[in-house]
């Protein structure tokens, strides 16, 4: 059977697949300079159908092929190399040249032939840690990569000692301490209600393994982490056996699903776990969190409805675009109170916008700054030039100042483009917080190529202090990953 995506709805314009390799030793500068203080790699993955979906009911994005992207700075020259995550599934799928496995986390829909092959797309979110380059998607293990050629090394389950079936796509480091924070929902398989986090050690050993169980099988995506706490969080998303065997995609949106939060103490035990229950919403990054006395202070971009249209209504209802607008809010858990609510403020009202980041390294510690690209309608975007591609369109890159409430932020993008997640490049190891670049990719729909944005993230107002343009479009980024050349062993 000929690979043929002409019934695949997904498969057009700048989001069709791209379904090549590629190398570029040096990319063109088109302008500004890459400063010359920056050494290091950013890791960009995301999805690209090698074959077309199984089903039409699949979650596009979400079951794509994992594709890791490579932007080499060094010396203000820039190269990029792109490969495909060479999973089991990627490999069998390969060998039968067609697509074998079904929709998004439900194994009932795959070719009978490949029921004992692991199913991960590894397509949601690289990560460093202890010298070591991962393509993660929270369904499976890590899958390790190598840093420089990208070729695919397969699971790494830390000699053994990480006992979850799952690994999820933002684990937490902490580099006050070196650490790693990680865990796995869903940990003894699908639908089960286990949690298992781990703590592993800067030399990458795992050194203490905490277990408690959720109180509904949900989506639990990321955690925050503060010197004293983790937070963890579950959502409208939502899921059972019915649901699965009728062949849906493993999540559909209970609009009446009450938000769990799970805080525990970093030292603590599964049985020291607090719950927290609210109303049905959708957190599905957590931008960071900090511990104040006795309250632990949550901030993240959430939304009321569900964010993703491609995981259905449960009850059947239209989806509904306005409640999957995310602002960036303020949750604060009183540990100290007995109630088992907590307090919900609107931080930003006005920037729209789901993939946040910080200065990494600050993860675990109090800070000041986010960045996040978000839509600002005030910006016209030209949906006929750019092709019809729908939907919101992020066109600022943005610094959140959480102290006074600001955003200083600039439009990286035209009327006819778009931008994806910005990481933080700090500008020296031991520059204050928030002193660096912010990198990220811009799409450009009209002219279907894809460019590289590089803005000093203290003077985003300025605009960018380099810009870099690949000869085609890039794949679909979900998250990306800065590591610094002391992190990787980089060539
Ligand atoms: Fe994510």
């Amino acid at each position: 059977m000929a690979v043929n995506f002409s019934n695949d709805p997904t498969a057009v314009g700048f989001f069709a697949p791209t379904r090549f390799e590629a190398d570029v030793l040096e990319c063109e500068v088109i302008k500004g300079e890459v400063p010359k203080e920056i050494d290091g790699a950013f890791y960009r993955l995301g999805w690209d159908w090698f074959y077309p979906p199984r089903l039409p009911n699949d979650a596009g994005p979400f079951s794509g092929d994992g594709y890791m992207g490579m932007f080499r700075i060094r010396n203000g020259r820039v190269s990029y190399r792109g490969r495909y995550v060479r999973t089991p599934r990627f490999l069998a799928n390969l060998e039968a040249g067609r697509q074998l496995f079904g929709v998004y986390r439900n194994r009932a829909t795959d070719d009978p032939s490949v029921r004992h092959i692991n199913r991960t797309v590894a397509n949601t979110a690289p990560f460093v840690h202890a010298g070591r380059l991962f393509a993660l998607k929270e369904d499976a293990l890590p899958v390790e990569m190598d840093p420089n050629t990208l070729e695919t090394r397969g699971f790494w389950d830390f000699n053994g000692k990480y006992r979850a079936q799952t690994f999820t796509a933002h684990p937490k480091p902490d580099m006050e301490t070196g650490e790693m924070i990680c865990y796995g929902y869903q940990a003894t398989g699908d639908l089960s209600r286990d949690v298992f986090v781990y703590f592993v050690d800067r030399n990458g050993e795992v050194t203490r393994e905490v277990r408690f169980q959720a109180p509904i099988v949900s989506m639990m995506h990321d955690i925050a982490i503060t010197p004293k706490h983790i937070v963890f969080n579950t959502s409208g998303f939502v899921t059972n056996p019915e649901w699965m065997k009728a062949g849906n995609v493993m999540w559909g949106w209970d609009p009446s699903a009450p938000t769990y939060v799970a805080i525990l103490p970093r030292d603590g035990e599964g049985k020291d776990v607090r719950w927290f229950k609210g109303p049905t919403r959708a957190a599905v990054h957590l931008l960071t969190a900090e511990t104040v006395g006795n309250k632990v202070i949550v901030e993240t971009p959430v939304s009321d409805g569900n964010p993703f249209p491609f995981f259905p209504q449960m009850d059947g209802s239209p989806w509904n675009p306005k409640l999957a607008v995310t602002t960036l809010r303020r949750w604060t858990f009183d540990l100290s109170s007995k109630k088992d609510t907590w307090e919900e403020e609107i931080v930003f009202p006005n920037a729209p916008g789901a993939l946040p980041r910080i200065d990494d390294r600050f993860y675990g510690l109090p800070y000041r700054y986010g960045f996040m690209g978000y839509a600002d309608p005030s910006r016209p975007f030209d949906e006929k030039r750019a092709g019809n591609v729908g939907g919101r369109v992020t066109n600022v890159y943005g610094r959140f100042d959480l102290r006074t409430g600001r955003i200083v932020g600039n439009y990286f993008v035209g009327e006819v483009g778009s931008l994806q997640e910005c990481q933080f490049i700090p500008r020296s190891r031991n520059a204050p917080e928030g002193d660096g670049w912010l990198i990220g990719v811009a799409s450009n729909y009209a002219e279907m190529h894809s460019e590289l944005v590089i803005a000093d993230a203290q003077r985003l107002d300025e605009g960018d202090v380099a810009r870099i343009r690949l000869p085609f479009r890039l794949n679909s980024q979900v998250h990306g990953w800065w590591a610094n050349a002391d992190q990787l062993p980089l060539v």
